[in-house]
């Protein structure tokens, strides 16, 4: 199971982190790929100065939008599952 993780720290929450996390889930039940897929919410990463804070298991996407978070489910996540 691959994970994403959506920063809510007070930080990232001001930027918008929950539309985004938002997205991801829908970017997850658009794909059909939910069995393979978690969104979740999390703490604090200690970049809140870099934007959004995202990780995909152990890599950190920082400064994230939801146009970003398009691009890199498209281009780093689906290709992974297949
Ligand atoms: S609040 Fe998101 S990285 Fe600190």
């Amino acid at each position: 199971m691959m994970t994403i993780s959506v920063c809510i720290g007070s930080a990232c929450h001001k930027r918008g982190s929950y539309a985004i996390l938002n997205r991801f889930k829908a970017l997850v039940e658009e794909k059909g790929v939910s069995d393979k897929v978690s969104v979740t919410p999390a703490f604090c990463f200690g970049e809140c100065k870099n934007g959004v804070t995202v990780k995909v298991d152990d890599k950190l996407f920082l400064g994230m939008t939801e146009e970003s978070a398009e691009d890199v489910f498209n281009r780093y996540v689906l290709p992974k599952l297949s």
